[in-house]
C-alpha cells in the first residue's frame, strides 16, 4: 500500500470520527437493505470479551413493531426530559432537547431502529443486565462510525430499554437476552458536523491523576 493510500484512508477515517455526530433528525425514506446489512457487518466485526460474539441484532423495519418501541421510548423517555424542556441550562443544551423531543415525536417514522442485545445463554434479571454491556458497546460504535460513512444518520439511545419485560414482549426476545440500546437510523435531515468535546488537557493525565 503507498504512502498516498494510507494517508488518504487515515484521513477518512479522522473526518468520520471527528464528525460522528448524534443524528436525531431523520428522513423517512427507506434505507436499503443492503446498508442496513452492511451496518450490522461492520458492528460484527468489534471486540467481545473472551470473544464469545453474544451481541444479537434487531433490525425493526415493520411499522407495527417500530410503533411499540416509539412508544417505549416515550412512556420512559417524556418524564425524563420534561425538566429539561421546562428548563433548559441554555441555547446549546436547548437545541439537544428540541433534538430529543424531535426523536421522540417521529421514533415509529425511522427506517429502521437496530435493537442491540446481548444474549446470556441463560435467563438474565435486574443488574446482571449489564455485566457484560461492554461488550456490546463496541460493535455499537463500529455499526455508528459506518452509518457516518455511508451517510447515513444514526444516534445510540437507551430511554425506550429501561423495561427489559416491556422490550422483551415488543420484540419477541428471549428471557436470556437483555436490549441494551436502541439506534435509529436514516438519511439525515441535517448536515454532518464536528462533535464538540471537553479538551484532552482536562480529561487525561500521564501516569498519575495529580495536577
Ligand atoms: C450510553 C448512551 C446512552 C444514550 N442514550 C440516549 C437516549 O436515550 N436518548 C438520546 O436522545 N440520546 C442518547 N444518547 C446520545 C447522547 O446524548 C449523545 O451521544 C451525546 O449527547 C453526544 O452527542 P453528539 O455526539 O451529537 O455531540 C446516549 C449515548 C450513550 C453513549
Amino acid at each position: 500500500m503507498s504512502e498516498l493510500q494510507v494517508d488518504a484512508e487515515s484521513a477518512f477515517l479522522e473526518t468520520v470520527l471527528y464528525s460522528s455526530r448524534a443524528m436525531r433528525r431523520l428522513e423517512p425514506e427507506p434505507v436499503p437493505e443492503a446498508l442496513l446489512l452492511k451496518l450490522i457487518d461492520a458492528a460484527n466485526q468489534a471486540p467481545s470479551g473472551s470473544n464469545a460474539q453474544q451481541t444479537r441484532w434487531i433490525v425493526v423495519r415493520d411499522p407495527g413493531q417500530k410503533q411499540k418501541l416509539a412508544d417505549l421510548n416515550r412512556l420512559h423517555g417524556a418524564p425524563y426530559i420534561q425538566p429539561e424542556v421546562d428548563q433548559p441550562r441554555d441555547a446549546k443544551h436547548k437545541r439537544l432537547v428540541d433534538a430529543v423531543v424531535w426523536q421522540m415525536d417521529h421514533m415509529h417514522e425511522a427506517p429502521a431502529l437496530i435493537v442491540a442485545c446481548y444474549d446470556y445463554d441463560e435467563p438474565v434479571s435486574g443488574g446482571d443486565i449489564y455485566r457484560k454491556a461492554g461488550s456490546v458497546w463496541p460493535g455499537i460504535q463500529n455499526l455508528l462510525l459506518m452509518a457516518r460513512s455511508l451517510g447515513l444518520g444514526a444516534a445510540p439511545t437507551t430511554l425506550a430499554l429501561r423495561d427489559q419485560a416491556m422490550v422483551r414482549a415488543a420484540l419477541d426476545l428471549p428471557e436470556t437476552f437483555a436490549a441494551l440500546c436502541m439506534i435509529p437510523v436514516g438519511y439525515p435531515s441535517g448536515r454532518f458536523g464536528p462533535v464538540t468535546r471537553k479538551p484532552v488537557s482536562t480529561i487525561m493525565r500521564f501516569d498519575r491523576w495529580s495536577q
